[in-house]
């Protein structure tokens, strides 16, 4: 995933530099290398480097952090928490020792928990260390929408909150096709199917693959949040954050609508939620602290 945002940045030329890092000496390197052709080709301005020691990562305006195992089929995100929690935390002290200022996107599974194990590693502050879950899982929605409905392509804004699990929060009532909300071309069969299908979004490529999960629209998904950060865009999207009140919880990482700018998460929004949408977030925010519980007793 992270070779695939790399691409992706470097092609679009959202960056000025890229540097790579991973345990692995010889394929970051080729990495490096096949992603900075790729970047010539397209006469972008990005250059494109393997970082070969943590020095590499001075002055980063960003870190995006996809280090970690990833899912193999019949395994849940959960069942990742303990190895990538590890993980986290060197690669979170090797940021806090090189760029301590830049702002930090979490990508690595189980995401929520990651976020929040980000923040405990490194004790930066709320707004910047930021998830990516909720424009894939908005992707995914819009996706399965476009099936249903079989028009619309290109004009569908979904909206999914809470954390990046099976518990996540879909809203239809938020989604729209070229401003109509979807209750408006879709029954509610319908919609549960949707609602169903893009929790599970990630398990269907998951199984499909067998050797690991979805990379595109997560790397792409990604490259959004790091082209608003960067240029300072102030755009709202759905991230995972630590809430410090907002939506009634503190001490908690979720996912919930944000604006990034260049000093990251700049603003935390909150939705006017159902009595029912309100009941399945605090239900997703359950199984996070379930996880982020484990966190604090094998750490802290
Ligand atoms: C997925 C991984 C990125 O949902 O969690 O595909």
């Amino acid at each position: 995933m992270g070779s695939t945002l790399a691409f992706t940045l470097a092609t679009n030329g959202v960056c000025s530099e890229i540097v790579l890092k991973d345990i692995r000496e010889n394929f970051v390197k080729a990495m490096a290398l096949d992603i900075s052709q790729a970047s010539n080709a397209s006469k972008s301005h990005t250059v494109v480097k393997a970082a070969l020691t943590s020095k590499d990562l001075e002055n980063s305006n960003i870190v995006v952090v996809t280090a970690g195992i990833a899912r193999k089929p019949g395994m849940s995100r959960n069942d990742l928490l303990s190895t990538n929690a590890k993980i986290m935390k060197s690669v979170m002290l090797e940021i806090k020792e090189n760029c301590p200022d830049a702002i930090i996107i979490v990508v690595s599974n189980p995401l929520d928990a990651m976020v929040y194990s980000a923040l405990k590693f490194s004790n930066f502050s709320n707004t910047q260390v930021v998830g990516m879950a909720g424009i894939l899982d908005s992707a995914r929605m819009s996706h399965y929408i476009l099936e249903k409905l079989g028009y619309g392509a290109g004009q569908i804004e979904s909206s999914v909150m809470g954390g990046h699990g099976d518990d996540m929060v879909p809203l239809p009532n938020h989604s729209t096709v070229a401003g109509v909300c979807i209750e408006n071309l879709l029954n509610e069969t319908q919609i549960d199917e949707i609602v169903q299908k893009t929790k599970n979004g990630g398990l269907e490529i998951v199984k499909l693959l067998e050797t690991g999960s979805a990379y595109y629209a997560p790397a792409y998904a990604t490259s959004l949040m790091v082209e608003a950060i960067l240029n300072n865009q102030k755009r709202i999207y759905p991230c995972a954050v630590m809430l410090n009140g907002e939506y009634g919880y503190e001490n908690i990482v979720s996912g919930v609508p944000v604006m990034l700018g260049s000093k990251g998460v700049e603003k935390i929004i909150q939705l006017n939620l159902t009595q029912n949408q309100k009941l399945a977030f605090d239900k997703s925010v359950s199984s996070v602290r379930e996880l982020t519980n484990i966190i604090d007793k094998e750490f802290f």
